[in-house]
């Protein structure tokens, strides 16, 4: 889910909201894993934008209450589930720091929402109150892990024709960040469910030629299977956090 630039969140989801259910990334074994069983579970899902992640659990068994503070997010993710015929989610417009409000849930996901939130600081203490006893939070984020990548960002995309792909105020997910999670929850794995690396030069100079996705995609599975020290300079982590 990438909102062009310039393009609020709302008039974003008025104006491409699919019913089609955007599987990538939540269809990894590596995300339902760290999971685990969501039958009867209740799960929040935070940012849930056009609710896809929302659609998948409700499918899977949970009780999903599914939030996000775009009025326009929230109208598209309610069409979301009756277009797939999931009954029962409960939406919320609701900003991620008014999480105390909300009660309390087995399970809080979320996809590329972490890295939105301000102050994170004050989030990730709400979030751990936000969770029973025995819960866990997952969440499927970007990464600021690689320098090279972050230079990028600073210096190249909103550049040279290059599009810049956030809204201007979103940092990818640091370490910085990762150590208030740690100094919150008892335990937090941090995994890389696939390499997302060089697919990133064919999404940014070559955006609509399949040719050069297809071959960017293949090096990026080459060097999963065969450089692992490079695994953790991806753009894409998982990250699951236990109370
Ligand atoms: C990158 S989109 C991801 C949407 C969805 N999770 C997905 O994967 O398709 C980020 C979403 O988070 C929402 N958002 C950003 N900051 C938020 C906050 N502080 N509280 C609640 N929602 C927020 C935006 O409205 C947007 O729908």
């Amino acid at each position: 889910m990438v909102k062009p630039a310039g393009i609020e969140w709302d008039d974003h989801y008025t104006a491409t909201a699919s019913h089609v259910v955007d599987r990538a990334l939540v269809s990894t074994d590596v995300f339902w894993n760290l999971l685990g069983d969501v039958r009867g579970k209740s799960a929040l899902d935070l940012g849930c934008g056009q609710g896809d992640l929302a659609v998948l659990l409700a499918r899977a068994g949970a009780r999903v209450t599914a939030v996000d503070r775009s009025a326009g997010a929230i109208d598209a993710a309610r069409r979301q589930a009756a277009f797939n015929g999931v009954p029962g989610v409960r939406f919320v417009r609701a900003d991620a720091c008014a999480l105390g409000a909300l009660g309390r849930f087995d399970l809080v996901t979320g996809r590329y929402i972490l890295h939105h939130i301000e102050p994170f600081g004050d989030f990730v203490s709400l979030l751990r109150r936000a969770l029973t006893p025995g819960g866990r939070a997952v969440f499927i984020e970007n990464s600021a892990r690689n320098p090279l990548l972050m230079l990028a960002r600073r210096s190249l995309v909103g550049r040279f024709g290059l599009p810049r792909r956030s809204d201007g105020t979103e940092r990818p997910l640091g370490e910085d960040k990762i150590a208030l999670l740690r100094r919150e929850f008892k335990r937090v794995e941090v995994v890389v469910p696939e390499l997302v690396l060089f697919r990133l030069v064919a999404r940014y100079f070559f955006p609509r030629n399949i040719y050069w996705a297809g071959l960017f995609n293949r090096l990026d599975r080459m060097c999963w299977r065969h450089f692992p020290a490079i695994h953790k300079y991806g753009y894409l982590q998982a990250l699951a956090l236990f109370t």
